[in-house]
């Protein structure tokens, strides 16, 4: 069988996930909402990347802890995201917002883990029928 990934589906260590991810709670920059949020992704080759929100005067403009993440996983060298532990300011599970369930999709799939306040979850039960580059491929535009 090929070998995948050495991140086992029993290994991870989704304490160290939590604390990564209030430690980047901790350096979030929400003046304005006042809630903090951080999170923290395992990737498939054992690194950790993680993120925190960023807001700003322009107050739509805010980015979410999970887009910084996947910019940290993408500049960080790429990679699969395994399991994904998000945390509000007071260092509880937070469910990720629509938006960032699709940055997770991209960059996780359906069988990505995401620890939730009712305990973990994959990717396809929280995002189900997602969108995916699967619905893109099935486009022929020569065909219109
Ligand atoms: N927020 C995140 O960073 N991630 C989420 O998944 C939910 C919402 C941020 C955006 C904004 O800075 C604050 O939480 C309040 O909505």
């Amino acid at each position: 069988m090929p070998q995948t990934s050495f991140v086992g589906r029993d290994s991870i260590d989704w304490e160290l996930l939590h604390a990564k991810a209030t430690e980047a709670m901790q350096r979030a920059y929400a003046p304005y909402s006042r809630f903090p949020v951080g999170v923290a992704g395992l990737v498939d080759d054992g690194r950790i990347v993680s993120g925190c929100n960023v807001e700003n005067a322009a107050y739509g403009v805010a980015l979410c802890a999970e887009c910084g993440m996947v910019s940290q996983l993408q500049v960080t060298g790429g990679g699969r995201l395994v399991a994904v532990s998000c945390v509000n300011g007071d260092g509880e599970p937070l469910m990720p917002c629509g938006r960032c369930r699709q940055l997770l999709w991209e960059h996780g799939g359906g069988d990505c883990q995401v620890m939730t306040s009712t305990g973990v979850r994959t990717m396809n039960e929280v995002l189900p029928d997602a969108f995916g580059s699967r619905d893109l491929d099935e486009f022929d535009p020569t065909h219109h």
